[in-house]
C-alpha cells in the first residue's frame, strides 16, 4: 500500500505511467482483485474486517489516483501548449522595403542642403518655349551657344527644357529682386553615351541681389562650402569657361575622390573631377526680365554625375535600367 501511494504521487510524471499503476492495482490480475479472491481462504471471522481494509485501499488507492490524473493532465495540456506556442514576435524573413533611387537621394542631400542655406525651391514646366530655354538666357536664335545642348523639339516649336535654367527667368519674370532660390528637375537632352542619357537631372541654383552686393568672390566660398560638405574634404577649383548666361563664367572642379590626384582612369589622370557650371549673371539676362540695377550669380549642377561620384557608379546608364540587383544595394 505504502509502495502504491509513493509510486502515485511521487514516481509517475505522466498520464501513460499512472494508467500502468492503476492497472497494477485495479486490473483483472491487479492486487485489489487478488485481495479479494483470497477473502474466501480467510477465515470467518477475520473475513470482515480484511473485506474492509481492501475497501478502504480501493477507496485509498482510487481517490489519489483520480486526483493525480487531473493533476497529469493539467501538466500535460500546459507542456503540450508550451511546445506549441507560436512566438508571434519572432523575425521570420526579414521584410522586403524599397529604397530611394540613387539619383533622387543625392537630389535630396542637395535640396536639404541649400534649403537650409534659406534658398527658397522653384519648378518650372518640363515642356518649356524658346525664349524661357534659350532667348532670355541670352541664346538668341542662330547663336552657336545653342549647339552646346542638343534639343529635342515637339512639332510645334515647343521643346524639352534643357536644362533648369529656364526657372531662372520664370521665378525673375514672377518675382522681385532680392532672389535666392534653387531649381531642381528633370532635362533632356539628344545624347546618350557612357556618361550622358537623354533624360537626367540636374539642380540649379540663383541669387540676386538689389546694387552691386554680390560678386564673384561670394559664389567662389558658397559653392566651395557646398562641394566640401557634399564631398568632404576635397580641393575645389574655378576654371575660367563659357555660359551665354553668365560672364564671367566657370567650371568648377573637385579634387579627383578615388585617387587623391595620384591619377586614374575617372579623372583621366589629371587628378581632377568637373562637377558644375557657374557664373556671374550676364547684364542681358537681366535685361530679358525686366531687372534693373541688380547684381548676382548663378550655378547649375547634374545631379548624375554627383550620384556617380558619391556612389563609384560607372555607366550612368546603369542607373536607369531598373535592375533591382543594383538598386537594392542603396537600401
Ligand atoms: N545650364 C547649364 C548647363 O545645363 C549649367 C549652368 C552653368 C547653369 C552655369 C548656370 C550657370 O546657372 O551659371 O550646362
Amino acid at each position: 500500500m505504502e509502495e502504491f501511494v509513493n509510486r502515485i504521487k511521487n514516481e509517475c510524471q505522466t498520464l501513460a505511467d499512472l494508467e500502468k499503476i492503476r492497472v497494477e492495482i485495479f486490473g483483472k490480475k491487479g492486487i485489489l482483485s487478488e485481495g479479494f479472491a483470497k477473502l474466501k481462504y480467510i477465515p470467518e471471522d477475520e473475513k470482515k474486517e480484511f473485506a474492509a481494509l481492501l475497501n478502504k485501499q480501493r477507496d485509498e488507492l482510487g481517490a489519489l489516483i483520480e486526483t493525480r490524473k487531473s493533476e497529469l493532465s493539467e501538466l500535460e495540456v500546459a507542456l503540450k501548449m508550451k511546445s506549441e506556442a507560436v512566438d508571434v514576435t519572432l523575425f521570420n524573413e526579414p521584410i522586403s522595403t524599397g529604397a530611394l533611387h540613387p539619383v533622387m537621394a543625392t537630389m535630396d542631400r542637395i535640396i536639404e542642403y541649400f534649403m537650409l542655406q534659406n534658398f527658397s525651391l522653384e519648378t518650372g514646366p518640363l515642356i518649356e518655349d524658346d525664349f524661357h530655354n534659350f532667348e532670355a538666357l541670352n541664346l538668341p536664335k542662330y547663336h552657336p551657344a545653342r549647339d552646346m545642348q542638343d534639343t529635342f523639339y515637339l512639332n510645334d516649336f515647343r521643346l524639352l527644357r534643357t536644362h533648369t535654367s529656364p526657372v531662372q527667368v520664370r521665378t525673375m519674370l514672377a518675382n522681385k529682386p532680392p532672389i535666392r532660390m534653387i531649381a531642381p528637375g528633370t532635362v533632356f537632352r539628344r545624347d546618350m553615351d557612357l556618361t550622358h542619357t537623354p533624360m537626367f537631372h540636374q539642380v540649379e541654383g540663383l541669387i540676386v541681389e538689389d546694387g552691386d552686393k554680390v560678386s564673384f568672390a561670394n559664389l567662389k566660398s558658397m559653392l566651395e562650402q557646398f562641394l566640401k560638405h557634399m564631398f568632404g574634404d576635397v580641393k575645389v577649383r574655378f576654371r575660367p569657361s563659357f555660359f551665354p548666361f553668365t560672364e564671367p563664367s566657370a567650371e568648377v572642379d573637385i579634387s579627383c575622390i578615388f585617387c587623391q590626384q595620384e591619377g586614374c582612369r575617372v579623372c583621366k589622370h589629371t587628378g581632377w573631377l568637373e562637377v558644375l557650371g557657374c557664373g556671374v549673371v550676364d547684364p542681358n539676362v537681366f535685361k530679358a526680365v525686366g531687372y534693373k540695377n541688380v547684381s548676382g550669380y548663378a550655378f547649375g549642377l547634374g545631379v548624375e554625375r554627383f550620384a556617380m561620384l558619391l556612389h563609384r557608379v560607372p555607366d550612368l546608364r546603369s542607373l536607369f535600367e531598373g535592375d533591382l540587383r543594383l538598386m537594392e544595394q542603396f537600401k
